[in-house]
Formats: structure tokens, sequence, C-alpha cells
């Protein structure tokens, strides 16, 4: 399995939830993984941030998988640092990604927000993907409006050569509405080929969730 970016339709889909469950089921596996998060922004005191999340479910701090720039606004992050006076470095996020490659990590890489979101300017998630050689999981809501999204994701990776990995789609109802019910048959029918996992609505914290979600996300590994 290729290295893979964990990616959404859009912000607050669950990615984060996903790419900790991820490394939790590579970990099971005995895959040596870690989670990367390259700029976070909408740091918020007392709330654990992504890299926090990502560094747990890998069960270890690596100092190469640490963001290169933490942003307190929540704005893209692009934009965040601009308001900072600070630039994320698109070569020095490749580079980053190169080292953990060299000292033997798989990659579980989150984004921010969706695919053609700026990490900095003429650099996006979708960018980061086609220049590492990255395969997408694209997380998504469960319900209304979710096809279009998809779609829309998946063309865009396709569009770059980007391998789609799989669609989540999260956060099911019980009982599901409608769209709910028949939108993962109806993405197959859209994204022949494409691998789709639904995933129920839990409580809990995020790794907690994570931990919820891990066996139905194997078949991604
Ligand atoms: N299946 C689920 N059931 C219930 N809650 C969930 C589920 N998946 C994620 N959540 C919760 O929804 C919130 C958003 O999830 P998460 O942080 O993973 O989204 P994200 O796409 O990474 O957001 P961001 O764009 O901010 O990085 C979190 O509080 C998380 O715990
Ligand atoms: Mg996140």
């Amino acid at each position: 399995v290729a290295d893979l970016l964990v990616t959404g339709t859009d912000t607050g889909v669950g990615k984060t939830v996903v790419a900790a469950a991820l490394l939790l089921g590579l970990r099971a596996r005995g895959v040596k993984a870690v989670g990367f998060k390259p700029a976070e922004s909408g740091i918020e005191a007392g709330e654990a941030a992504d890299s926090e999340l990502l560094a747990r479910a890998s069960g270890l701090d690596e100092p190469l998988a640490r963001p290169l720039l933490r942003l307190a606004e929540p704005l893209a992050p692009a934009v965040a640092a601009d308001r900072a006076g600070l630039a994320l470095d698109a070569e020095a996020v490749r580079a980053r990604v190169a080292a953990l490659r060299e000292a033997g990590y798989r990659l579980v890489v989150e984004g921010a927000g969706g695919l053609a979101v700026p990490l900095a300017w003429g650099f996006t998630a979708l960018d980061l993907a086609a220049a590492a050689g990255l395969s997408a999981i694209v997380v998504a809501r469960a319900g209304l409006g979710t096809l279009n999204h998809v779609c829309l994701t998946a063309e865009a990776l396709r569009a770059r050569g980007v391998p789609l990995a799989g669609v989540v789609l999260n956060g099911r109802g019980d009982p599901p509405d409608l769209a709910e019910q028949t939108n993962p048959d109806v993405l197959s029918r859209l994204l022949p080929g494409v691998r789709v996992v639904v995933t129920p609505r839990t409580t809990g914290g995020a790794l907690e969730s994570a931990r919820l979600l891990q066996p139905l996300l194997d078949v991604f590994l």
C-alpha cells in the first residue's frame, strides 16, 4: 500500500478521526507508521490539535512529523499564515516527507479542509499528493450533498494522476436517513471500482471514535 493522503470534501468531516483509525490499524499490523499534518490552523488552547491526535494514534512523537506551521486563526493555512506574518515552505514539506520515508515510516498525511485549500500560496494538499506520490482516501459526509462533493474531489484527483484509494462516508446516523441509505450504492455506481466504506456516527472523543472505526477501515490497508 502506498503512503496515504487523508483528504476530505470539507473541513470537519472526520479526516483526523479516519487518519487516526488508519494509523491504529497499521500499528496493529506491525507497520511502522506515522501521521503527518504539515500545517494546522484553528488551534485552540485546551483542545487537542490534529497533530497531537495523530501522534497519539501513531504511538510516538516523531519530531520530523510535527507540523511545520501552527496557527491560531481558524482559516486556510495560507490565509492564517499571511495574517500572522508567516508562510509555509512547500519545499520544506516535501523534504519532511522524504526524510520520514528515509526513516522507514509509512505515512498517513492529513491536509487542511479539502484538496484545493491553500496550505501555502500555490501549494495545496493535492499538489503535495501529486508531488509525493500519495494515494488519497477521501472522507465525506454520509448524507445529502455528498455525491457532488465526492465526485468533484475524485475528478480533481484523477486530473492530477493521484490514485483514489477509497471513500469514507463518515458518521452515518442510526437509523440512516434516505440519502445516507442510498449514497453508498450510488457512489459505487458513479465511481466504478472505488471502494466505499460507511462509518457510523459515534459518541465520545476523537481517539475513541478512531478505535471504533478502525476495523471498518482496515480494508484500505
Ligand atoms: N464517525 C463519527 N461520529 C461522531 N463524531 C465524529 C465522527 N467522525 C468525526 N467525528 C467528530 O467530528 C469532529 C470533526 O472530526 P475531525 O476532527 O476528524 O474532522 P476533520 O475533517 O479532521 O476536521 P479539520 O478540517 O478541522 O481537520 C470531531 O469532534 C470528531 O471527534
Ligand atoms: Mg483534522
